[in-house]
């Protein structure tokens, strides 16, 4: 199997400066805060772009991941969502920093923060790389945004297609 051509919509250096950008605004948020900090990442999409961003939070924190399934192995959204692995820490009374590859409906985000706000942490923001705010259906306030792109299936950068593309260095659309 050869690897498609990859057309390249968000390159490395602009990605790279950008979560340099994200893990400025990160520190500057939460610096006043006596709370524990701690980012919980949606597996597996958002562990490159974690990876990155938390090393360029300068505030001491937590990593912690859980997996929720939103699509199934295609590119048309499933409907349902459920918790396929919880966190390992306790969040309550912690600042929790959501960290996501992309927002697409909003309905994967919407479901998480529903839940995780049960277990009542100090307080709860979501940072993004990526939204496509024009396939919205649930609304939701993006605290740390890294892109907005038209509805186009991306991939690289943790971004999938069945599985695949997730360790492209930039982001961008499959070639036919
Ligand atoms: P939502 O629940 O519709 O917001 O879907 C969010 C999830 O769908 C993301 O965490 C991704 O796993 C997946 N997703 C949405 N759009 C794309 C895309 O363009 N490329 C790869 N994955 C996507
Ligand atoms: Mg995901």
């Amino acid at each position: 199997m050869t690897t498609p051509t990859i057309n390249v919509m968000i390159s490395a250096d602009d990605i790279a400066k950008k979560v340099q950008e994200l893990g400025k605004q990160i520190s500057e948020h939460y610096a006043s805060s006596d709370k524990e900090l701690i980012l919980i990442g949606l597996l597996r999409g958002s562990v490159i772009f974690m990876a990155d961003l938390c090393r360029v939070i300068d505030k001491p924190h937590e990593l912690d991941f859980m997996t929720v399934s939103s699509y199934g192995s295609g590119t048309v959204s499933s409907g349902e969502i459920k918790i396929v692995q919880d966190l390992g820490s306790k969040i309550h009374g912690k600042d929790v920093l959501i960290v996501e590859d992309i927002i697409d409906s909003g309905r994967t985000l919407s479901k998480v923060m529903e839940i995780l706000k049960t277990r009542e942490p100090n307080s709860i923001e979501i940072c993004t790389l990526v939204s496509k705010p024009s396939c919205r259906e649930i609304q939701m306030d993006v605290k740390f945004l890294g892109f907005e792109v038209e509805d186009k299936f991306i991939v690289g950068y943790g971004l999938d297609y069945d599985q695949k593309y997730r360790h492209v260095p930039f982001i961008g659309e499959i070639g036919l």
